[in-house]
């Protein structure tokens, strides 16, 4: 089962300090920002390919087979972005689609000007941002507000002549909170700054299309929407420059070298279709259950980050007043329910993410918080046995509900 807890049975001997363990609850997963279990189509897909010599490079029959799956697929997520597929450039993840155009972007400039990132950006955007820094560009951060919302104006204002860059991504992944993409691209293309956004989270729960926001360069992660991890995309507007980042051989029309993992893209495929065709059931699904959790938790006397801004409709953020996060997540983990204290690349991390600390949240505060992502897969009684979970273990950490339960 897709959905099921991973580890069979928990063993609490695992964790230190005292648990409560309630293994009555239906194990439900709710952390698809980080990755989302891929679609049983999308999986049937893929097999036959993984027992398959497929270089899609080869001129024999097995060749032109596995060429023939790659360009299918492709043609799928360039249908789901609106686009041609000649502007989709696969890649083993998003984070090299990020690091590519960052890397591109700094030698095409001989490593001089600016480079404008927003400051809750993916890792995978900051840290080769950084090294541009590094190697000699000048690097603005522009701040966002307290619901994690960059202004266009406030960012514009820094991209201005001499500016190489601009990446703002489309939404969030820790807030879920979208960012207005459309307008800060119209105003670069005046300019002449190129555009990256990073369209991970978006892709497959909302409509994209790179063509209709405007920009030069946007990515894709086919593991976060019911894709397979290993593999996503690098959209590339028509003319715009690339100097690859991996060399090799001439694949990917010579802008990503590197045998394709036929079996990998295919699966994108399948999930690209699936996002366009069940896209709009999921979505409507995803905030109907969303609403109901969030008001379960402000009946449990918990606080929903980030609630009235446009947001994706799959994420909510909340807290618990004095509950260090780390302390409610393993005991949801031991009920049977995973979600998460914030990105999934800062878990594990002592420092507050970078996200929360750009919204202007204390670290006690940011500490405290953790992230709910749903998925196609969630229902009404996932969602409720996560609130009863939330409202017995946040109680247990002292927590009082802002409504009582009648009895
Ligand atoms: C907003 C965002 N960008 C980029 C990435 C990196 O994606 P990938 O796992 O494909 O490298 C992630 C993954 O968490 C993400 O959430």
């Amino acid at each position: 089962m897709v959905n099921s807890c991973p580890r069979g049975p928990v063993q609490p001997q695992h964790y230190n300090g005292p648990v409560t363990f309630a293994p009555r609850d239906r194990p439900a997963y709710f952390d698809h920002n980080a990755t989302s279990p891929p679609d049983p189509r999308v999986v049937e897909a893929m097999v036959p390919w993984l027992g398959r010599a497929a270089n899609a490079s080869a001129v024999h029959a097995w060749g032109q087979a596995a060429r023939d799956a790659v360009e299918r697929a492709r043609a799928e997520v360039a249908e789901l972005l609106a686009t041609e597929p000649a502007q989709v450039v696969l890649t083993g993840s998003a984070t090299e689609a990020n690091n590519t155009v960052l890397a591109s972007c700094g030698r095409l400039a001989g490593h001089e000007g600016r480079i404008v990132v927003s400051a809750v950006e993916h890792p995978s955007v900051l840290r080769p941002a950084e090294r541009l820094a590094a190697d000699g560009m000048e690097l603005v951060t522009a701040p966002c507000d307290g619901a994690g919302r960059v202004a266009a104006e406030a960012l514009l204002a820094a991209a201005g002549t001499g500016t190489r860059l601009v990446a703002l991504m489309l939404a969030n992944n820790e807030v879920g909170t979208l960012q207005p993409v459309g307008r800060v691209a119209e105003v670069c293309r005046e300019r002449g700054v190129p555009v990256l956004c990073d369209a991970v989270q978006a892709v497959g729960r909302l409509p994209v299309s790179p063509a209709a926001l405007g920009v030069d360069y946007l990515t894709v992660s086919a593991h976060k929407l019911g894709g397979p991890q290993g593999v996503g995309a690098l959209w590339i507007r028509r003319g715009a420059p690339l100097e690859p980042l991996l060399l090799g051989g001439r694949q990917e029309r010579r802008r990503r070298a590197g045998t394709e993992p036929v079996a990998a893209v295919v699966g994108f495929g399948v999930a690209a279709a699936l996002a366009r065709t069940e896209g709009v059931a999921r979505r409507s699904r995803c905030e109907a259950l969303r609403s109901r959790l969030e008001a379960g938790v402000e009946r449990l006397g918990g606080r929903v980050h980030a609630a009235t801004a446009p947001r994706l409709p799959n994420t909510t953020h909340l807290a618990f007043p004095g509950v260090v996060a780390a302390d409610l997540l393993i005991r949801l983990d031991l009920a049977g329910f995973a979600v998460s204290n914030g990105s999934a690349c800062a878990a594990g991390a002592t420092a507050p993410s970078h996200v929360l600390a750009a919204m202007g949240l204390e670290p006690r505060e940011a500490a405290g918080s953790i992230r709910v992502s749903l998925g196609p897969g969630n229902d009404e009684t996932e969602v409720d046995a996560l609130l009863a979970a939330l409202g017995r273990e946040s109680a247990a950490l002292g927590v009082r509900p802002a409504v009582e339960e009648v009895r």
